[in-house]
């Protein structure tokens, strides 16, 4: 790799794929009006899930964390689910929809490999990351963008321990060059999380409140952009003045 050659790392489910469009799956099920919260909140014990499991020293994949977070959203409105139509959810998540900037965003990258590797970086199982890719319609025209899907699965444990920075530094090539690797993503988690261990990081921040975690006052986002179009341009034109 070319000295001062930059990485893109993107966040996958939240920042290019939006997990909103479970709600019309859901919305078959319960009806429109729980579908929304019921996706809320299956995305809530989601990540939820993968936190805990990684205080407890465990791992399972996020496909199991996924499932088993959808039955506690569900059982929060008092409502069940059969295995099947619990499968049939499960399979929406290859067919999610990325939001509205992300093609463009994409379509910006596409010539730049003398700039700029580019990767997905995701705490999904790689079967799931990689059909996500696929079988998105409006992502899998990209699919060939993307140098490879880095996944947490190796690692064993979830954003934002240390260990899956660490992995997706060493996957890219850039050991003792953390500061050449941009993460990319809407979860303020993964930003503090990547920003901990050495890297730059751009903040999607589509609700347009800024940057308002306070866990960690010393690491901010690098950029903080309001989709992802927005995004690259800022990493290219600071990749370009550096
Ligand atoms: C991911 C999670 C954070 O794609 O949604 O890594």
């Amino acid at each position: 790799m070319a000295a001062g050659k930059i990485v893109i790392a993107f966040d996958l489910y939240g920042t290019l794929l939006s997990t909103e469009s479970i709600a019309r799956e859901l919305a078959k099920l319960y009806g429109e009006q729980e579908a929304k919260t019921l996706a809320a909140l299956w995305r809530q014990y989601q990540l939820e899930y993968t936190w805990r499991i990684n205080c407890m020293g465990q791992y399972r994949p996020f496909s199991d964390i996924t499932h088993s977070a959808l039955k506690h959203a569900l059982a929060e409105h008092a409502l069940e689910i059969s295995d099947r139509d619990a499968d049939e959810l499960m399979k929406a998540y290859d067919r999610l929809h990325v939001f509205p900037e992300v093609s463009a965003a994409l379509g910006l990258l596409k010539d730049r490999s003398n700039q700029a590797d580019v990767y997905v970086f995701s705490n999904g199982t790689d079967a799931m990351v990689a059909n996500s890719i696929k079988s998105s319609p409006d992502l899998s025209p990209h699919a060939a963008l993307f140098k490879s899907l880095v996944t947490v699965e190796d690692v064993k444990a979830y954003k934002p321990d240390m260990r899956v920075y660490r992995h997706l530094v060493k996957q890219v090539g850039k050991e003792n060059s953390e500061d050449d690797v941009w993460v990319v993503s809407a979860n303020p988690f993964d930003i503090t999380g990547a920003r901990a261990a050495g890297l730059k990081a751009a903040f999607i921040d589509r609700p347009g409140k800024g940057w308002i975690d306070h866990l960690d006052e010393t690491r901010r986002p690098t950029v903080v952009a309001l989709g992802v179009e927005e995004a690259v341009k800022a990493i290219l034109s600071a990749a370009n003045r550096s």
